[in-house]
């Protein structure tokens, strides 16, 4: 946790060790880096082309530049420059998606060479190998730059593309700063940075992906490279963008949309889903760097039920176990763990315990998971064979070598106790890896990994390699060790530092941000770019790491949090309480009321997250990917409005960008009419196809702007204490009428994985209104799970008439409705029995 932005010196010590390990290429790394001691090669010569089954191969000097369709709408491009391509073997692409393949068509002519698929039509230009794609419409939509060609510079390399002006570019995880990537340079180099600012660049995360928007047209781009990399959109130069690596292959996928979704539902396919979390991770989760006690914890469990704040989760930080060691517990401050574990589960409360990645450096001193792993040659060594050892919270500490297939597994099993103590979830934290004392924050470049996994040569790999995918492969560990505990139990596990793919087996944090209103704006950009680069399951600290947010801002972050995929309060040590009761009772009950409101959303917030696991879309969504092509030239409408998003396809939340001020602003409302999720107000969208709808609001404390999309279908369940507490009433149904209207439903047993052999509930609705009456369609539901409720309520809104007649499946007069002419909303109940057909008319 040095604070310092150490970007120029990491490079720095990047690049003379790259200089010095290219000068030494012969004795220092002989068995893992090609030789490519040279000076800069472009490839901009064509001597030749064969044209392939799926694609091309071209040939420029001793270079190969290798384009296949993996699909009709993926394409995959390759470069090796010494007459071979790179090893094909990738920790981010899902193998069987990677070794996918489709015919194409070969198109040739005195110009370029190339070949069309039923999708997309890529030519390689004789003169010089710019590489261009479009569609088969012409449309291009990436292409080449005249006279940037791919460049290699000793190990590095480098790759242009044409920057159009109106194309914007959004994804690499959390990087800060807006949503919109153009105009900005980042690096891909996991770093731990506490108290990361606006400016801080490299963080946590390296996901080397990014999509395009242009006309409405969305392409997805995956560098698949672990090296350090960096992509630069336009901050060189106004009419290129670029991106490279320091070592590593040229290795890229181009995801064609045109639809931003289907590119993100492409993506989830080349490099996985997250898997479907346990419905208590949805809950409201409390921290703190670190609840010291036993006692301490209790109590706020205690305080949480009695102030009846609603929640499921508490973490313990590093501070319950021995001397910061990992796999340990301090018995003097938890002398029963056990048993508290076991109390607070009858409170429905899970536990989630740290684990960071390192493990001590504490020979003979009866550590079992240093002496075991030592016994195992698990840990990462030095270039002269000799243990790696860092300092980070144990002090010396050793890193295990998570590429290794064998280490991953003597780590998982290291869980066996806390997952029989009933641990519910771990957080495997560090990860980067951040190691303390040392300018780079890491280990040093020439440490050595060990490379024994599926797919991959055995083979040792310096610590440039390895370094960003070290933290996504301990949480895979944690994942699949977890797996093998409890093989029917759904992992929960939370990691810090990941690589593209990561989403597979953890859920993240934005790491260490700061009791800042700059920071509670930054969490939205930096969560929804997260979401459009596969981290669906995603959260920052609420109310701020770093630093005692003031009431308001709590409370405003507590309003915000609400409508994000994780919910967690966690602050830094020796910062001031932050738990929800902290600053009074007007505060509390402000606080109260938002995360009631999340619990009650559950069955809508559960239900999103399931389509998540299966079409890679993610919980909260920018405008831009609901409505592509909302503005008259097309533009984002995320540019207009760049706090806004949507949770779920159907609630649009409407920060404020400037909560601390007084002043009124502009909410600006994509296409069609919305309600407002709070009043029932009906928002009537002007009738032109493109036009927004702006609203003017005067900021208030306790109002966070909702509006739900007229055409939808929220479910909704009575209000609970905790996920674990089985819901008392029937499940509402919020009908908001509108076009396409309709909503899911998904619902199972929250922590098993019996989903998988049928045991879950799923079902649709719709409506339909005509003038004076609605229709709502309750469709049959599929799987075996047994829901808890055995009635519905339907609430419509933008309903104001008393006089209402409710027909179900054809019978009248078995319901009776309710009018709230304040809220425009009529309410009846119905027995659940199947699907249902009602009709609700207006009385002459
Ligand atoms: C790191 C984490 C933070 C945690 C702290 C102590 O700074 O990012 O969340 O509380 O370490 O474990």
């Amino acid at each position: 946790m040095i604070q310092h932005n150490f970007r120029l010196a990491i490079l720095a010590i990047l690049t003379s060790s790259l200089l010095a390990v290219a000068s030494h290429a012969s004795d220092a790394l002989p068995d893992d880096r090609p030789n490519r001691n040279r000076g800069p090669l472009a490839l901009n010569v064509f001597s030749g082309a064969m044209p392939m089954p799926n694609g091309i191969q071209v040939k420029s000097g001793s270079a190969i530049l290798e384009v296949v369709a993996v699909r009709d709408d993926v394409i995959r491009v390759r470069v090796g420059i010494d007459g071979k391509l790179p090893e094909d073997a990738s920790w981010a692409v899902l193998s069987r998606s990677r070794q996918n393949s489709t015919d194409t068509t070969v198109e040739n002519n005195s110009e370029s060479v190339g070949f069309r698929t039923h999708s997309l039509r890529v030519k390689i230009a004789r003169s010089d190998l710019r590489l261009s794609i479009a569609d088969l419409d012409g449309n291009i939509l990436q292409e080449d730059p005249v006279g940037w060609p791919v460049t290699f510079h000793s190990e590095e390399f480098r790759v242009y593309k044409k920057m159009p002006d109106d194309e914007h570019y959004f994804g690499l995880g959390d990087k800060v700063g807006p949503l919109d990537r153009r105009g900005h340079s980042f690096t891909l180099w996991n770093t731990d940075t506490f108290e990361f600012q606006e400016s801080t660049d490299p963080i946590y995360k390296s996901i080397p992906f990014f999509l395009t928007l242009r006309k409405g047209r969305s392409i997805g781009v995956l560098l698949d490279n672990t090296w350090c990399s960096n992509f630069d959109f336009g901050k060189a130069s106004v009419d290129k963008y670029s991106f490279g690596a320091d070592g590593g292959a040229i290795d890229y996928y181009i995801i064609y949309g045109p639809d931003p979704k289907r590119v993100l539902n492409t993506y989830a396919w080349l490099t996985g889903t997250p898997p479907l979390p346990p419905l208590w991770s949805f809950g409201y989760q409390q921290s703190r760097y670190s609840y010291e006690t036993e006692n301490r914890v209790r109590e706020i469990a205690m305080k949480l039920r009695t102030e009846k704040i609603p929640s499921d989760v508490l973490y313990l930080d590093i501070d319950y176990q021995q001397q910061n060691r990992p796999f340990t517990v301090d018995s003097q401050k938890f002398p029963h763990f056990s048993e508290m574990i076991r109390d607070l589960g009858q409170q429905h409360f899970h536990v989630v315990t740290i684990t960071d990645s390192h493990i001590a450096h504490a020979p003979d001193q009866n550590y079992s998971p240093y002496n075991t792993g030592l016994r195992g040659d698990h840990f990462v060594k030095n270039p002269d064979g000799s243990l790696y050892v860092g300092a980070v919270w144990p002090g010396p500490s050793v890193f295990p070598d998570f590429t290794r297939q064998s280490t991953r597994d003597w780590w998982g099993q290291l869980y066996g106790e806390f997952v029989s103590d009933g641990v519910a979830g771990f957080w495997n934290d560090m990860n980067e890896p951040s190691i303390f004392l040392t300018p780079t924050k890491t280990m040093p470049p020439q440490t050595r990994h060990r490379i024994d996994e599926a797919g991959f040569a055995k083979r040792t790999a310096t610590h440039l390699e390895i370094h960003n995918v070290y933290g996504m492969e301990n949480s895979r560990a944690t994942y699949e060790g977890l797996l093998k505990l409890t093989p029917n139990l759904r992992p929960f596990v939370l990691t810090r530092a990941t690589y593209a793919g990561g989403q597979r087996y953890a859920a993240t944090w934005t790491g260490d941000n700061s009791s800042t209103w700059n920071h509670l704006r930054l969490t939205t950009p930096m969560l929804l770019n997260l979401g459009l680069s596969g981290f669906g399951m995603s959260g920052a600290d609420v109310g701020g790491f770093a630093g005692t947010p003031q009431p308001e801002l709590l409370t405003k972050w507590i309003e915000l949090a609400t409508f994000q995929p994780i919910d967690r309060n966690h602050t830094a040590k020796g910062t001031g309480d932050q738990e929800p009761w902290v600053h009074g009772s007007e505060h509390e009950a402000i606080r109260r009321r938002y995360i009631e409101e999340r619990y009650q959303l559950l069955p809508y917030l559960y239900t999103t997250a399931e389509e998540m696991t299966r079409d890679g879309l993610p919980i909260v969504r920018p405008l831009f990917l609901e409505f592509p092509a909302a503005s008259e030239d097309n533009h984002p409408l995320d540019l207009d409005a760049p706090d806004e998003f949507l949770f779920g396809p159907s609630l649009l939340v409407a920060p404020f960008r400037f909560a601390d001020e007084l002043d009124s602003y502009d909410v600006i409302l994509p296409p069609g009419d919305w309600f407002d999720y709070w009043t029932g107000e009906r928002v009537t969208g002007a009738s032109k196809p493109h036009a927004v709808t702006r609203i003017k609001i005067q900021p208030q404390l306790d109002v966070l702007p909702i509006y739900a999309r007229a055409g939808s279908i929220i479910p909704m369940q009575p209000l609970t204490q905790s996920t674990g507490e089985v819901p008392q009433g029937p499940l509402t149904l919020r009908v908001y009428p509108g076009p396409n209207c309709g909503g899911g439903l998904y619902q199972d047993d929250g922590t098993t994985l019996n989903y998988q052999r049928g045991s879950y509930l799923r079902m649709n609705f719709s409506c339909e209104a005509a003038t004076g009456s609605l229709r709502v369609h309750i469709g049959a539901s599929e799987g075996s799970y047994h829901p808890w409720w055995k009635q519905y309520k339907i609430q419509v809104f933008g309903w104001d008439s008393s006089t209402a007649s409710v027909l179900l499946n054809g019978k009248s007069n078995i319901v009776k409705a309710s009018l709230d002419p304040e809220h425009h909303v009529l309410t009846f109940d119905m027995p659940e029995a199947g699907e249902a057909d009602v009709r609700i008319s207006l009385l002459p």
